[in-house]
């Protein structure tokens, strides 16, 4: 599969480059894709990754991963092309107040016309994503969206090593917005960040 990372932070490197690994194509964006930490990115990565602009990231994916602070979302989504049709895994957090009232994924979808959206990777830290397991014992990875978008995400989502929790359409993304929450309270009260929430029975 085609894999665009819309941005190449700490989550976008951490999703690109294990599924790169794993055998898909992927590419990272960046504003300045042909940066020295870029090509350092996609050397470490491996012969399935390149970089590109988020336009050329936009059009290179069939699965696009959004993973930037929700500070310049809406311009880079508003920026970068066609959204229809596309799979896009929102993996952000927007902490403060929802202008619209709605989820962050919800807005997400009001701007990216077309996308069948879905939330997932959004609570558990970026050191997890790669292997979807802490000592041995599998993590959940709760997805919401409609049934094309988690169609294709659930077995991404399987090939990293967690369990999918499919929570329902993408007016249920709130509550994994509120979990990214208690993750966070959570690891600023003395938890650290080798956490994660999984799901006993089912
Ligand atoms: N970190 C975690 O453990 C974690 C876990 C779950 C969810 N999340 C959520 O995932 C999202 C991404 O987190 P992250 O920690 O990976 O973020 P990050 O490291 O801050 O993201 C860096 C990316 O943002 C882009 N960027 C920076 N400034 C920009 C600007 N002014 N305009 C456009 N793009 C800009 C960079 O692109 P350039 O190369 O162009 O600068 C880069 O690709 C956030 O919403 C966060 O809440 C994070």
């Amino acid at each position: 599969m085609r894999i665009g990372m819309i941005g190449s932070g700490t989550v976008g490197t951490s999703l690109g480059t294990a599924w790169a690994s794993h055998g898909h194509q992927v590419m990272f964006s960046s504003r300045e894709p042909g940066s020295a930490e870029m090509m350092a990115l996609v050397a470490a990565a491996g012969a399935n990754a390149r970089a590109g602009t988020p336009s050329e990231t936009l059009a290179f994916g069939e699965v696009i991963v959004i993973a930037i602070r929700w500070d310049y979302l809406p311009s880079v989504v508003a920026g970068a092309g066609d959204w229809s049709g596309k799979i896009v895994i929102d993996a952000t957090n927007r902490f403060g107040a929802s202008v619209s009232g709605k989820s962050a994924a919800e807005d997400l979808a009001a701007l990216a016309v077309g996308a069948h959206v879905v939330k997932a990777f959004n609570t558990i830290g970026a050191e997890q994503m790669p292997h979807g397991q802490i000592d041995g014992e599998q993590l959940s990875m709760f997805i919401a969206g409609d049934g094309v978008g988690k169609a294709s995400v659930m077995p991404l989502v399987s090939q990293l090593g967690f369990r999918p929790i499919d929570v329902g359409g993408l007016d249920k993304a709130r509550l994994l917005e509120t979990l990214a929450e208690l993750w966070v309270s959570l690891a600023r009260g003395g938890m650290g960040r080798n956490f994660g929430f999984r799901v006993v029975g089912g």
